[in-house]
């Protein structure tokens, strides 16, 4: 064994413990391929637990989670507890305090006939959404006055720092630079592009004629850092307008970066082009402490218990998780073997229409390893 990884996994809620038991299966497979070993330490957050005790995320849960460099998280939300109390206790509370100022979702689709657009196929759709993670409208800045009375005033803050965003288009810019190897150019490009060297492009995407302060910070952040990237093209769209795009071009991009919120709803949106929520997957990422892995669906409490769920989308993320430990190989792996089992097997990527079942389509992936 060269190496082992001691990893954090919240199964969570609902369908959250099913598709994390097919994700692990999966890694385990892929480090007994690639020689690594990975000890896994179970935590019982979720619904039930706070339904029992009370308990959302104790402060020493949250100590001993700092001290692994990987948490794998299956999916909470809970049909009986109210909602925002786990996602915001549990999910956004994880994200802000392990300080993962990255959520890295990348938007690939493996078959054409998964995709909902006419005429768009895995060479068109086939992108990474660079999200800010702990800033913006999410950092729960704000407050009431008169709640309740006709007069009421809610204010919600969007916090955006100079340091979180450099820090997030930064991360973006070297994530474009090292896509395809940073040599084989994307072929989106221009040939005044290539000819000028760059390999990749990087669309910021915001809102800059209407959101004039926090864009314009945004805006100039990312005009002074290009020039630090000379193989990157940079681009700029409004947000309205990528939604438009994703359905009607999803080939012009190569890498986007965004702040927190729209990020969350452009990421739905391109896990749709991809082939759904059955296959998305994301990374949580401080790329200097605790990140954490998560498909990008919630806890389903429809399909819970009935061995039905896509699991692909956990298997995509345990795949992020071990390319992040530096197992690029076995990430490799992982993502091949997703795509065979997708193009060999599976009927849809829709719950309980895959033609197996959740147990089965791990146990495909993990020996196509
Ligand atoms: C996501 C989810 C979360 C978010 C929720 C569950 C808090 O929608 O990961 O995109 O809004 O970030
Ligand atoms: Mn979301």
């Amino acid at each position: 064994m060269n190496n082992s990884y001691n990893v954090a996994v919240i199964g969570g809620d609902g369908t959250g413990p099913e598709v994390t038991r097919e994700a692990l299966k999966v890694a385990e497979a892929a480090g007994a391929k690639f020689g690594f070993k990975l000890n896994w330490q179970h935590y019982d957050l979720g619904g039930e637990r706070y339904l029992k005790t009370g308990e959302v995320l104790p402060d020493s849960v949250v100590a001993e989670l700092r001290k692994f460099k990987a948490i794998y998280l299956g999916a909470v939300g809970h049909p009986d507890v109210k909602p925002g109390i786990l996602e915001k206790g549990i999910l956004l509370r994880l994200r802000f305090e392990l300080e993962q100022y990255i959520n890295l979702r990348p938007v690939k689709l493996y078959r054409a006939a998964d995709c909902p657009v006419k005429d768009k196929g895995p060479e068109q759709v086939d992108f990474i959404v660079v999200r800010e993670n702990n800033e913006g409208l999410y950092a729960g800045a704000g407050g009431n006055l008169f709640k309740n009375t006709p007069h009421e005033v809610a204010i919600q803050e969007s916090i955006n720092t100079r340091r979180g965003v450099d820090r997030c288009l930064k991360y973006a810019f070297e994530v474009a630079a090292k896509r395809r190897g940073g040599k084989q150019p994307w072929k989106g490009l221009k040939p005044e592009d290539t000819a000028a060297g760059k390999t990749a492009q990087l669309t910021l995407c915001g809102k800059t004629n209407v959101l004039t302060y926090a864009f314009d910070l945004w805006f100039r952040g990312f005009q002074e850092m290009a020039p630090k990237y000379p193989t990157v093209k940079t681009d700029y769209a409004h947000v309205d307008a990528i939604c438009m795009w994703f359905v009607k071009n999803p080939e012009w991009f190569d890498v986007i970066v965004t702040d927190n919120m729209f990020g969350d709803i452009i990421t739905d949106l391109a896990a749709m082009i991809q082939g759904g929520l059955g296959v998305a997957a994301g990374g949580n990422i401080n790329p200097e402490g605790t990140s954490m892995f998560e498909p990008m669906g919630g806890s389903a409490p429809k399909y819970t218990g009935q061995n039905v769920i896509n699991p692909i989308a956990a298997i995509n993320a345990a795949g992020m998780m071990l390319d992040f430990l530096g197992e690029t190989k076995a990430a490799a792996a992982i993502e091949n073997a997703s795509v065979q089992i997708i193009n060999t097997k599976i009927q849809s990527l829709a719950a309980g229409k895959m033609g197996y079942s959740t147990t089965q389509v791990g146990d495909l992936v993990a020996s196509a390893i």
